[in-house]
Order: structure tokens, then sequence, then C-alpha cells
């Protein structure tokens, strides 16, 4: 399977981070397409300390814990628009941005996107394939959630960063890697730590969650 991640300049960059190292530990995903935004580096650079600014292979697979020689993450310009994503023809599953800011939400919701991400995302949809749309924002004003229903009409799935608490998480990293499986799940991609709800502790069965 082959994937397109973007990351951008939303809060969140720990979202990105985890998604990318499960995609990597699921043994199902061939080639991950990643593609950053400039705040997104901003952001990495405040919320984890990395910094990704001229990120190149190698320093990706150094932050993703990746040998040296690996190619699964590609790592594509931002105003590539000659790059695989760019186009339909090349065959892929779909793509996630995580976390998706609201400047490419908007972006992406006009259709008049200027940068990979959005021409990337617009693809994905004209295309028919998943488009996995992670927002970051709060509270959300009226055009945010416009340009939310605009993108699920369109055929987004919106899975909006917002962890839960049902399974008990100790860390901030059960935290993410729970939301991060529901966009695992939305490819069908595997994954071995799955807090799976089964049914409350009175039996009762909740399959909303
Ligand atoms: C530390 C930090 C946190 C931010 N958090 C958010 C956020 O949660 N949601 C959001 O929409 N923008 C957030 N922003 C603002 C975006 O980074 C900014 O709007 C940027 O232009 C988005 O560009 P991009 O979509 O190309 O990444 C944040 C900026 C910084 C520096």
């Amino acid at each position: 399977m082959e994937l397109t991640v973007a990351i951008t300049g939303a809060s969140g960059s720990i979202y990105a981070h985890r998604t990318l190292i499960h995609l990597a530990a699921s043994g199902a995903v061939e080639r991950v397409n990643l593609i950053m935004s400039e705040s997104a580096q901003t952001v990495a650079r405040v919320e984890l300390g990395v910094d990704l600014r001229d990120a190149d292979g190698r320093c990706i697979n150094d932050w993703l814990a990746l040998p040296q020689d690996s190619k699964l993450v590609r790592l594509h310009r931002l105003d590539n628009m000659a790059a695989t994503p760019a186009s339909g023809s090349h065959l892929q599953a779909g793509m996630v941005v995580v976390p998706c800011s609201m400047g490419t939400l908007g972006a992406i919701a006009s259709g008049a996107g200027t940068n990979l991400i959005h021409r990337a995302a617009d693809v994905t949809l004209k295309e028919g394939r998943k488009l996995v749309i992670v927002p970051r924002e709060t509270p959300y004003n009226a055009i945010h959630l416009e340009n939310m229903l605009k993108l699920a009409h369109a055929g987004a799935r919106i899975l909006p960063a917002s962890p839960a608490f049902y399974h008990r998480p100790q860390t901030i990293e059960e935290m993410v890697d729970h939301l991060v499986f529901r966009i695992l799940d939305q490819f069908g991609v595997p994954h071995s730590q799955a807090s799976r709800w089964t049914g409350g502790e009175q039996g009762t069965e909740n399959s909303s969650q």
C-alpha cells in the first residue's frame, strides 16, 4: 500500500509523528509520501523540539527511528507540483492530513490550493480515494465548520484530533495512539495495540466510539 501523509501547522505534531511510526511498524505500507508545510516545521520545533527545516530522507529516517537506508518514507518538497502525489495517474490508497490547520482545511475546501498538500488532497478527492482530515483548532468558527462540511460532502473523512478517555490512557502517547489507530483503521492498516471498545462494564454494547 502507498499513502500520502501531510503535516501542517496545527498543534499536534505528535499525532503526525505517531502516525508515521505506526504506519512504518504495520508492515502493510510500502511507501509513505510525506509532505510538510513550513508551519508544520515551526510547530514541530515548538512542540517536539525537533528541527525538520531542510529535512531530507536521512533526517526523517532518524526522526522515525528507521534504518538510514530505509526507502519507506519519501519526502516531497512543498512546492513540487511534479511530485507523484500531485497526479491522479499515480496510484495510491489515499491521503491523511495530520494535524490539519484551518488554513490548509480552507485551501482544500476551496479547491484553489497553491502547494503540494492542497494539490494532493484535491487529487485524492477527484480520484475518489480516501482523504482523511484530522483538523485541530478550538473553538471552531462557522467558516471552519462550513469548510469541514464541504469536505465531508466531497467525500473526505473528518477525523478530529479529539482524544478519547474511555480506554483510560496513562500517558500522552497512549492518548495520541488511540486517535492514530482510528486513522489507520480508515485505511485498513493493521495495528496490534488497538484499544477497541468491546462493551461497557455493565455489558452495554456501544458501537459509536
Ligand atoms: C505553536 C503553534 C500552534 C498552532 N496551532 C494551530 C492550530 O491548532 N490550528 C490551526 O489551525 N492553526 C494553528 N497554528 C497556526 C498555523 O500554523 C498557521 O495558520 C499556518 O499559516 C498554517 O499553515 P499551513 O496550513 O500551511 O500549515 C499554530 C501556530 C503555531 C506557531
